[in-house]
């Protein structure tokens, strides 16, 4: 799995890419917010194309750096992607363009479907494109039919998602245990068929009460942004689709786990919960064993004068 680091911190890119570990990295206009916030607490001035192209510089030829477009029109759309992509990508030919799957919101002021005329227009004049705000299967589908490089489906979004609507409290970092809810819904499940078992089918299926524990935990099917992802990767395998599965809105190293063991092309990593991924007590432990057992005849081997 290729590991993107999901941040527009220029600090936070540089020291990960001196760890040697990043293919790309992946920025949004929330982590753009985030990075000039801290500039300006800094009280450093911003500029921004300098500080884009330096993004762009740092991660360098043939890691992908994903820039998102801001309108939500596909004509917008598409006119900001090319005046991304002409003024970033020569630098280090490594410019993606971020669409979102969809761009209506409640006020309605656009149609369903500008993300994916945008996404098929620039998929043909060879611009790449990693689709956004990926929330189902049908999302994903979709963008990679459209020509999509890349589809990122926001697995800590859905677990917010679908914790919210089961009323667990939650920090955004917390690791979220959908085998159990899993247990639980089936247990619930049973519960309530229990001695209407030899009723009719149809009386049991259709029943209101039974509908609901039978959704119970899940949105649609799935119960976790991992679901979401294993789900996309197992029908592009199926049918050869080359859209490469980017698991973004990752929160917690355990979520890496799982999404690798998912099959997922890449994760798209915050820089904290990588350095997570490098912690465990008994590294801890050991290194300080390690330290302390250091014999003199040992130490002096290092000694080169
Ligand atoms: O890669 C998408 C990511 O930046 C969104 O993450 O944690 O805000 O849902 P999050």
């Amino acid at each position: 799995m290729k590991i993107f680091v999901d941040t527009a911190k220029l600090n936070e890119i540089e020291e990960a890419c001196s760890w040697g570990i990043v293919d790309g990295v992946t920025t949004n206009p929330s982590l753009i917010k985030r990075a000039v916030d801290d500039l300006r607490v800094n009280k450093k001035s911003i500029d921004i194309e300098e500080y884009i192209g330096k993004i762009c510089k740092t991660v360098g030829e043939g890691r992908p750096v994903s820039l998102e477009v801001i309108s939500l029109t596909s004509e917008k759309m598409i006119e900001e992607a090319k005046l991304l992509y002409e003024k970033f990508n020569p630098i280090a030919h490594n410019v993606v363009i971020k669409i979102p799957i969809n761009t209506r919101t409640d006020k309605g002021e656009t149609t369903n479907y500008e993300g994916l005329k945008a996404i098929s227009r620039l998929s043909k004049e060879e611009i790449p494109v990693n689709v956004t705000l990926v929330m189902n299967v049908g999302q994903a589908v979709l963008a990679a039919k459209a020509g999509a490089r890349y589809v990122s489906p926001f697995a800590g979004r859905v677990d917010d998602y679908i914790r919210k609507k089961l009323g667990i409290e939650f920090q955004k970092g917390d690791y979220f245990d959908f085998q159990l809810v899993k247990r639980v819904a089936s247990e619930k499940l049973n519960q309530k068929i229990g001695d209407r078992v030899n009723k009719p089918l149809a009386t049991i299926y259709l029943d209101e009460d039974t509908k609901r524990a039978v959704s119970l935990g899940q949105d649609d099917g799935l119960y976790s942004g991992v679901e979401l992802v294993k789900a996309i990767v197992k029908i592009f395998r199926i049918y050869g689709i080359k859209t490469e599965v980017i698991a973004a809105s990752i929160r917690n190293p355990r979520q890496v786990r799982e999404v690798a063991e998912a099959g997922a092309d890449i994760a798209t990593i915050p820089f904290k919960v990588l350095e997570k991924m490098l912690q465990h007590p008994k590294t801890v432990e050991g290194i300080e064993k390690f330290s302390e057992d250091v014999v003199p005849e040992y130490r002096e081997l290092f000694n080169m004068g």
